[in-house]
């Protein structure tokens, strides 16, 4: 079992990656403490992994809440479920709930936790690939509104972060590859060596073999542990994480979210990235090229997918333009490796971008 510490100004935890260690008994011994649980899975998840997990917790230490399964449900009427079943428990600060699902389950679990009595513990336990490098780490909780994702939330990190990669034998083979999407942008914006050993394992993480995996689950968690402890609020640094997030949004917006994973979104928003840092002189490489091969060999979609028309695709970026404050704010390439913020880039920047 591999141990990642992540430390932040608001709290230092732990991330445990291994496999098949969901209940392992020394691990959770040291996280019983007395304590009261609320475990919140889904009706995908809990059949899978439920019962393993509670064989590690006390008989009376816990209680369980099962939520609908989908994006739909990340809503204030769920939170309202979660808080009322921690109501019904009469939890209190002792109380720490356990998140058990992929990035839905997480972000909502995490909400409730952060605001219940303004703030109680949570052990994500990530089940999908996303999850597992990325929604769980860092502290992002929150929930959907009717005008738009993820507009109610807060910052609230983790008690710990429990990784199973043995979870991972169940996800779906689209959901395992949107999660490589993320995998490949820790490579993309701060790793080199890393991208070339991804180049390098595709095979082997087509196969899903498992020492494959959690060797990028290892990498990726270090990554953005590194990036939430120079920049816990996104205030700078953590902005680079959104590399080929501001096509990916405006894709999954054209879109409504029903045709792309989000993670197949970041795919394709990544190449289109780095072939704008090539478009603006940034990038003499050929990292567009590389993105556009490894994603393909890893089966993910590339530009050559059918899209949104560039008009509908730059309406919806001027609207994420505005709440900038009037500047497009883009995360491009030096090279692959080495990412920046851009802000310098004209609507025929993007059309000719977006045609080529
Ligand atoms: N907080 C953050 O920093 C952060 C970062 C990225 C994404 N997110 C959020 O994460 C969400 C997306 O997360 P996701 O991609 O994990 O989606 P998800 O939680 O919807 O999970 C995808 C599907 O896989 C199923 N599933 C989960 N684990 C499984 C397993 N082991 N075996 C079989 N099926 C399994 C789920 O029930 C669901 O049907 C979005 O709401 C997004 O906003 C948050």
């Amino acid at each position: 079992m591999e141990v990642i510490e992540v430390q932040t100004r608001s709290r230092n935890y732990p991330v445990y990656i291994g496999q098949g260690i969901l209940n392992n008994p020394a691990l959770w011994s040291r996280l019983l403490e007395n304590r009261r649980f609320l475990i919140v899975s889904n009706e995908t998840v809990a059949p899978l992994y439920l019962d393993a997990l509670t064989k590690a917790l006390p008989g009376d230490t816990h209680e369980q809440i099962i939520l609908p399964d989908g994006e739909q449900y990340k809503t204030l009427e769920q939170w309202q479920r979660v808080t009322d079943k921690l109501a019904a428990m009469k939890a209190g600060r002792d109380t720490c709930i356990i998140a058990l699902g992929g990035g839905v389950i997480g972000d909502l679990a995490g909400f409730a936790a952060a605001s219940w009595m303004r703030g109680i513990d949570i052990i994500q336990i990530p089940t999908t690939l996303l999850a597992q490098v990325d929604a769980s780490v860092g502290g992002k909780t929150g929930i959907n509104h009717s005008a738009g994702k993820n507009l109610l939330g807060a910052f609230h990190q983790p008690h710990t972060v429990i990784i199973d990669c043995d979870t991972l034998h169940t996800l779906p083979d689209r959901e395992y590859r949107a999660g490589l999407a993320e995998v490949i942008k820790y490579g993309a914006i701060g790793d080199s060596h890393f991208f070339d050993w991804l180049e390098q394992q595709a095979s082997s993480l087509n196969a899903r073999m498992p020492e494959s995996i959690m060797q990028a689950v290892i990498k990726s968690v270090n990554a953005k542990a590194a990036v939430v402890a120079a920049d816990e609020l996104e205030q700078g640094q953590r902005a680079l994480l959104n590399f080929g997030h501001t096509f990916a949004h405006a894709i999954e917006t054209a879109t409504e979210y029903k045709q792309w994973l989000h993670g197949e979104a970041v795919a394709i928003g990544m190449v289109l990235a780095a072939r704008l840092s090539t478009r603006l002189g940034l990038d003499s490489g050929d990292s567009e090229q590389r993105l556009s091969r490894l994603c393909a060999v890893l089966g993910l979609p590339g530009t050559d997918s059918e899209l949104p028309t560039a008009a509908d695709l730059i309406n919806n970026m001027c609207l994420d333009k505005k709440n900038l404050g009037g500047e497009y704010r883009f995360i491009l390439l030096k090279s692959i490796g080495q990412a920046l913020i851009h802000t310098q880039v004209s609507d025929t920047d993007l059309y000719a971008v977006l045609r080529q």
